[in-house]
Parts: structure tokens; C-alpha cells; sequence
């Protein structure tokens, strides 16, 4: 399931069943972030919502699921930042008087606030409220704790249903050459050198990914931690916050044994730590 038209990512593309790829490609920064939307029945969950200025395109790939937007029953925020949390305003002016919960650890509250007025903190929900797992229409999604990886609030999302797993940043990436879906090689473990492939790929997704997270994670213990966790889950699509998604368990396995290999990241390189 590789979609090679990139015409295919001006539609929202479905990457599991009932979950949808709702993102958008921005070549300026190469933020290619990843809002996903998690339909079962007639209720939906949108996850990591986007940006404001991506707004209009996330939306009008909502829609374009055949969803309405009243269908939207909850939000996801895996953590603060404004490339994923932007758009909360709009959406939630958009639905009105329907109420939606926005949904995050406690820890990311006071910083989502910020993003709301003041009549929508009521909407602010703890997925520590969940501590089974969050029900949509029988479908359930698992919250699991990912400290400091980056925010101290972060967490991930766990789909039992398609044993999808959205990562938020973990796993994120500014690809210089992006494709929705992205595939290793078995060579690639014991590659020597990720920057010129020794199998003629004009781009490996390695180098960008490995770089993202020493500049976003804090520090390499908290990502080897949330590796812990993922190692612990059944997870067969991997969704990061941007980047691509990877939908196969050989290189899920890969990716999670080279982040939790890693021993420098953000703070590791000054302190010496
Ligand atoms: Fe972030
Ligand atoms: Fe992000």
C-alpha cells in the first residue's frame, strides 16, 4: 500500500481500516506533519489536528472522508506544540455548540489552554481518565505515557483495532524527500554509511529521522524509555506526527532497537552526558 501518485495526497488516504491520513506536504520546511482521523461508525477522533495556517487542508480532507464535522467527537493532542495544537481554535469554532473533548495528559493542560478561550477549558479532558483505554464506538485506543519524549506530558496512541500505533514525534522526521509511506532494507541495519546507500537509493529516510531527534528529544534516556514501552506493544503501522508512516514490522522492529541505541540527543551532546 504505497501510493506513488502524489496527486493521491491531495485526498485524505486511508492507512489502516477506519484510519485516515488527513495531512498535508509543506516543501518550505519540510514539516510534512500528519494529522490522522480515526473513524468507527459514525463517531470520529481526530488526532494531532495541525497547525493554523494548514488548517483549511486538513479540514477539507475531514470532510473529504465523508465525515461531518459534528461527527468529531473527541481531539487527541499528544502534546503542546503548535504545529499539532494551531488549529484547535478553528475546529472548535467550527462545531459550535457541539461539544468535543480535547483530549491530553494532564501535564499538556496548562499549555493547551492557551489555545482555547476561556468557555472551552471545560473541554479539556485527562486521557489519565482512561486508564482502559478510550472508547470510540467500541473501538478502543490506549494512552501510553512517553516522558520527555519531547514534552514531559507526551504521550502515544495505541489503536488495538488495526494495532496502529501514533507516535507523535517519535519517529517524526523533516524528510527532505517525502513520501507518505517509507520502507528499509535488511541491509539497512548494518549500513556504514546512511548518507550514500550501498543499494543505490537515491534517499534513505534514515539520516533525516536520526536527526530530528537530536534536535527535538531532550535527551537519549527518555526516548530509549518510550522504546521500552513500543517494544511492549503489538504494533504493525507506525504513524509518526510527521515524516512517513512505516507499515512493516521488520523495519517498526528496526527503527525502535536504532532510537533506543542512540546516545546523543539534545541535551547529551553539551553536557557531555
Ligand atoms: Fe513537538
Ligand atoms: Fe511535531
Amino acid at each position: 500500500m504505497c501510493p506513488s501518485d502524489k496527486n493521491l495526497y491531495d485526498r485524505p488516504v486511508l492507512i489502516a481500516p477506519g484510519v485516515y491520513w488527513v495531512g498535508y506536504q509543506d516543501t518550505i520546511y519540510n514539516m510534512h506533519s500528519n494529522p490522522y482521523l480515526v473513524v468507527e461508525g459514525d463517531e470520529a477522533v481526530l488526532i494531532d489536528g495541525g497547525s493554523r495556517p494548514d488548517f483549511p487542508v486538513v479540514m477539507t480532507k475531514v470532510l473529504q472522508t465523508g465525515l461531518r464535522i459534528e461527527q468529531i467527537r473527541a481531539i487527541i493532542l499528544h502534546h503542546y506544540d503548535p504545529d499539532l495544537c494551531g488549529s484547535l481554535p478553528n475546529i472548535l469554532d467550527l462545531l459550535g455548540k457541539k461539544s468535543v473533548q480535547v483530549l491530553s495528559a494532564e501535564a499538556n493542560h496548562m499549555f493547551i489552554a492557551y489555545y482555547l478561550a476561556k468557555e472551552h477549558h471545560p473541554l479539556l479532558t485527562p486521557t489519565e481518565a482512561y486508564p482502559e483505554g478510550y472508547d470510540l464506538n467500541g473501538r478502543t485506543l490506549r494512552f501510553y505515557p512517553t516522558p520527555y519524549a519531547h514534552a514531559p506530558g507526551s504521550f502515544i496512541t495505541y489503536d488495538t483495532r488495526t494495532k496502529t500505533l501514533f507516535t507523535s514525534d517519535l519517529f517524526g522526521s523533516l524528510s527532505r524527500k517525502w513520501d507518505l509511506y517509507a520502507e528499509l532494507a535488511p541491509e539497512c541495519e548494518q549500513c556504514p554509511d546512511y548518507e550514500h546507500c550501498p543499494n543505490g537509493r537515491d534517499y534513505c529516510p534514515l539520516p533525516d529521522i536520526l536527526d530530528f531527534h537530536r534536535q527535538v528529544m531532550p535527551t537519549a534516556r527518555a526516548v530509549r524509555m518510550a522504546m521500552e514501552t513500543i517494544r511492549g506493544l503489538d504494533v504493525e503501522i507506525l504513524a509518526p506526527q510527521h515524516g512517513s508512516v512505516f507499515a512493516r514490522r521488520s523495519d517498526i522492529d528496526f527503527l525502535c532497537r536504532m532510537l533506543a541505541g542512540m546516545d546523543r540527543m539534545g541535551i547529551d551532546e553539551r553536557a557531555g552526558g
